[in-house]
């Protein structure tokens, strides 16, 4: 872990940070083995666009193609397992007076490794619900209708994330923006920053005073308090910051 040239007004600043926000993306369970949303676009589906599948508009021109796209990404996430990023994150929780998870991930991989509380913003792929009236299902009969109804009302099923052009959940955002303002320590990891409002929130951290520091495979290593970025895996990059931040803490180390 101290091989990592990290710097020490990060560290110090973790280690003095009396409310931390976390806000992760793809690129956080890229390790666990779950294509990021770009990268999903590969193999059998490099033919569509994102626009294509994950659209209201895209469900009603073919529900059945998106049922299948969503079938198949949510058995790669019923078999990943957290990664050491959110096992360090889950640590975390521990050491800091106070921690707000917010994730655009809907694979519930950071409640796995054990964080508690965590913000979805785009919802979360293993539940269900029907198009129509948002009707919950738990399960379903696929040999009559794919994708199967709602035993309720008879609308199609979707799953229970959020697309493009869709309002993200009302509490979950408010909370994430007030949380962005008042924290005084921010992450964010493994997210391209292509989508809003998930997008905005390093930006109102650092308005308000927070240091902020960006964990991604595409950005410069750059030091320049309150703003860093550091280039890595946020599987080793994670552990490595916590560790050196709590170098008697046993819990985040190897
Ligand atoms: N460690 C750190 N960062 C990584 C790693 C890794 N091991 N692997 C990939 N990344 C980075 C990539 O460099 C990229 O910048 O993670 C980022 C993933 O970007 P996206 O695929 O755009 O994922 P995300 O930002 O979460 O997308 C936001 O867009 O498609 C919608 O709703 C979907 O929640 C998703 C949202």
């Amino acid at each position: 872990m101290s091989d990592f040239n990290l710097p020490t007004e990060l560290v110090s600043a973790l280690r003095l940070a009396r409310h931390v926000v976390a806000l992760t993306g793809a690129g956080i369970s890229a390790e666990s083995g779950l294509p990021t949303f770009r990268d999903a676009m590969t193999g059998l589906w490099a033919q569509y666009r994102p626009e294509e599948l994950a659209t209201p508009e895209a469900f009603q021109r073919n529900p059945k193609l998106v049922w299948e796209w969503y079938a198949w990404r949510r058995q790669l996430v019923e078999a990943a397992a957290p990664n050491p990023a959110h096992h360090a994150l889950a640590a975390l929780e521990r050491l800091v007076p106070r921690l707000t998870l917010i994730t655009q991930n809907v694979d519930s991989l950071h409640q796995l490794a054990g964080s508690s509380a965590v913000i979805e913003l785009h919802g979360n792929i293993r539940r269900t619900r029907c198009f129509a009236n948002g009707h919950p299902a738990e399960t379903w009969d696929e040999s009559k209708a794919v994708p199967p109804r709602c035993t309720i009302c008879g609308s199609p099923l979707r799953p229970g994330v959020v697309w493009f052009g869709e309002r993200l959940p009302e509490e979950a955002l408010n909370n994430a923006i007030e949380a962005s303002a008042t924290c005084d320590f921010f992450f964010s990891i493994g997210t391209s920053g292509m989508v809003e409002p998930a997008a905005s929130l390093p930006q109102v951290a650092l308005k308000f005073g927070a240091t902020v520091i960006f964990i991604n495979l595409d950005v410069e290593d750059k030091t320049t308090p309150p703003l860093f970025r550091l280039n890595g895996k946020a599987g080793t990059l994670l552990p490595a910051l916590v560790a050196a931040a709590w170098p008697d803490d046993g819990e985040v180390e190897g």
